[in-house]
């Protein structure tokens, strides 16, 4: 049996004696009495009667124990010409700091703070801080609009809220200031603090008595220190889409999370203290708090930050600029960033200008790893090309070809095996366990590692409907997929209404929410179609009320200016068909599968179920207007 085999085994057959050897990693105040707890099934709880402070294990235990003057942070920002370094002391002294104005503003042990931040390093000061505090973060994506970003404050209901005065974007500054603004306007639960970084590119116009200047609160502040949390306390929320309006609001706890970040940089990046990482991410996604920000400082690594994209900021060379600049060892991103650089420079041109020696392994995840930039990249690269599956809930990969342990050789279209402690199962509908190569629903049995979202913020009853009453005894992943005769899984695609736009996770649902508002839309419905780029896009089909005589083009425009200011831009939400009706079941069900076959160019039967076969025909040309369909 290989290494592999006997790790992930053990981790099934003994997950509290490996977790538990595995938590030996992180620096605790109290040891727990219990490396899991199942008594409350399936709500697991990990390290209970553990004590520890995450901050203190991403920075205090570092400078102690030697790495004071190793970089921590390098922040990269091509957008605004910049390359800052900030060593492991330096940034203990910003954390502490900023913990100490957040303090005085009254944030303490269990408050929630919500971070609506560009990609610069007081994000993660920010994040930090909270962590040290026992505060719990929520930071919200500042690709999302004031009434998504409302929608977050009144259900996390800050007692202070972070940002700047603006994001840099590759062709547009974008001022956050006024987004918070017009968010705290709409939100139901108004914050009593706003702390603002004011960027040298906008200022912002400060309101008396709510806004503070961050230089000025953090330069008055007594620096705070460490105070110890439960491992099972939320160290922070993270919103995510579901299938409706409503986000799920991810909690992750402190304890399960350190332990397996910590496992993972090891075991599955191959990565050790003082190697150079980098998520080419952003903060307000899961990857950019675990592999941006936690994994990598944990760990005792040089986390790269980097403001900018992978084309256009300035060329397509810049992913690989960085890596030769600061010695990257791995670099973490979508596979979209990739399928733009290959667009942008299919021969690899700007790749031979850099020396790449240190590099060694290129990790993708966010969405499906398609063969072809598989081979593009593995072929360019000439070093190995992980494709690895994860999820918001879970914070850490599900599968993935484990470096760290026993490097697999590779099948495209396959993010490898299943990471110890996921014990992953294919599902038919009744939940019947499947064989090998049988397509299915993916599923994990429960209890889930640790890391590990324990519930949703607030709404332990939609973490059981959403996750573990599906199947009993099961955590269900909404992603499609089969495992084959050899283990490794192939994770097709989700089974919901959730699509995956240039890696980022949106909801049809939500989308459709704002369509439908629209006085003369009757009837809506939005859908994921393929897209070379992004790999998904929203598509739009509105049915307008009887007797509506504004035209078409008009419609379509402003449908689409709706939701890029009521979710935003980064839905990338562009095209919308104006048709005659929706093709539905006898019973009423939107045919959504059939309309995305038909925007998708696909071959597609009728449904049997479908009320007026007809229509069919007229979804057809509506989106041959507008760009889509073909057979
Ligand atoms: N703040 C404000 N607006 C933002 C934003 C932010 N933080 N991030 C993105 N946006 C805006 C963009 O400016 C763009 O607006 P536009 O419609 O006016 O052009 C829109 O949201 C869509 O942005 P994006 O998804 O970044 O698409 P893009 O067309 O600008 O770039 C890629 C395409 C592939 C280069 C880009 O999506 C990318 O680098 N993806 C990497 C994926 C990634 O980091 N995934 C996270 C999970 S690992
Ligand atoms: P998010 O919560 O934003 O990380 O999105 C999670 C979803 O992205 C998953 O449920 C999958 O549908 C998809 N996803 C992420 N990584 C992969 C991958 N490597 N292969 C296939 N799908 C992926």
């Amino acid at each position: 049996m290989g290494k592999y085999q006997d790790i992930f085994d053990r981790s099934i057959r003994d997950p509290q004696g490996f977790w538990g050897e595995a938590a030996e990693a992180i620096a605790w105040d109290q040891k727990w009495d219990k490396v899991l707890d199942d008594s409350n099934a399936p709500f697991y709880r990990w390290f209970v009667g553990g004590e520890l402070n995450t901050c203190y294990n991403a920075l205090d235990r570092h400078v102690e124990g030697g790495r004071a003057d190793q970089v921590a942070i390098i922040y990269d920002s091509p957008v605004t010409g910049q390359v800052r370094k900030i060593t492991y002391r330096e940034l203990l002294d910003q954390v502490s700091k900023f913990a100490g104005a957040l303090q005085g503003l009254g944030v303490g042990k269990g408050d929630t703070v919500v971070v609506y931040m560009p990609m610069v390093p007081e994000a993660a000061v920010a994040m930090l801080a909270c962590a040290r505090l026992g505060a719990i973060h929520s930071v919200v994506f500042g690709g999302f609009a004031p009434n998504e970003l409302a929608i977050r404050i009144d259900d996390a209901k800050p007692k202070a809220m972070v940002t700047a005065s603006c994001g840099i974007e590759v062709k547009r500054l974008i001022e956050y200031k006024p987004l918070l603004d017009k968010a705290i306007e709409l939100a139901k639960n108004k914050p009593q603090h706003c702390v603002i970084l004011q960027r040298p590119q906008a200022k912002a116009t400060l309101k008396p008595g709510r806004d503070h200047d961050w230089e000025a609160l953090t330069s008055g502040a007594k620096p705070a220190a460490c105070v110890p949390v439960q491992a099972t306390d939320p160290l922070y929320i993270l919103y995510t889409s579901g299938t409706t309006g409503m986000p799920k609001g991810v909690v992750r706890d402190n304890g399960g999370h350190a332990v397996a970040l910590r496992w993972s940089m090891e075991n599955i990046y191959d990565v050790a203290p003082g190697d150079v990482y980098w998520a080419a991410s952003d903060v307000g996604w899961v990857v950019g708090h675990s592999y941006i920000v936690y994994a990598p400082l944990i760990t005792g690594c040089t986390t790269v930050l980097f403001e900018g994209k992978p084309v256009g900021t300035p060329d397509p060379g810049a992913f690989w600029r960085v890596i030769s600049e600061h010695d990257v060892k791995v670099l973490f991103t979508a596979p979209t960033a990739f399928r733009a650089i290959k667009r942008d420079d299919p021969n690899g041109e700007y790749l031979k200008k850099y020396d790449l020696s240190g590099f060694k392994y290129l990790f993708l995840a966010g969405e499906r790893l398609d063969p072809d930039t598989y081979h593009w990249a593995s072929e360019r690269l000439n070093r190995p090309v992980i494709d690895h599956w994860w999820q918001t809930e879970t914070g850490w990969p599900i599968t993935a070809n484990p470096m760290g342990i026993e490097p697999f050789p590779v099948k495209p279209g396959s993010s490898t095996k299943p990471v110890p402690g996921y014990n992953i199962k294919i599902l038919d509908p009744e939940g019947k366990e499947l064989g090998a190569n049988q397509e299915g629903l993916v599923a994990a049995k429960l209890p889930l590692p640790p890391g590990n979202l324990p519930t949703l913020w607030q709404a332990d009853q939609r973490f059981k409907e959403s996750y573990t009453e599906p199947y009993p005894g099961y955590y269900f992943t909404s992603d499609g997929g089969y495992i084959d005769d050899e283990g490794y899984v192939f994770v097709m695609g989700r089974v919901d209404d959730v699509i995956n736009v240039a890696g980022h996770r949106l909801s049809t649902g939500a989308l459709e929410e704002v369509v439908a508002t629209h006085p003369d839309v009757a009837e809506c419905a939005v859908i994921g179609v393929a897209d070379t780029l992004k790999g998904q896009l929203p598509l739009g089909f509105a049915v307008l009320k009887s007797g509506v005589s504004t035209d078409h083009g008009n419609i379509q425009k402003t449908l689409i200016q709706m939701v890029r200011e009521q979710v935003g831009a980064v839905a990338a939400f562009k095209k919308v068909a104006i048709v005659g009706s929706l093709p539905k079941t006898r019973s009423g069900k939107i045919l959504r599968g059939t309309m995305r076959k038909i925007a998708d160019g696909e071959s597609y039967k009728v449904p049997s179920t479908i009320d007026d076969p007809a229509i069919l025909g007229q979804i057809e040309t509506a989106l041959k207007d507008i760009g889509y369909g073909g057979k």
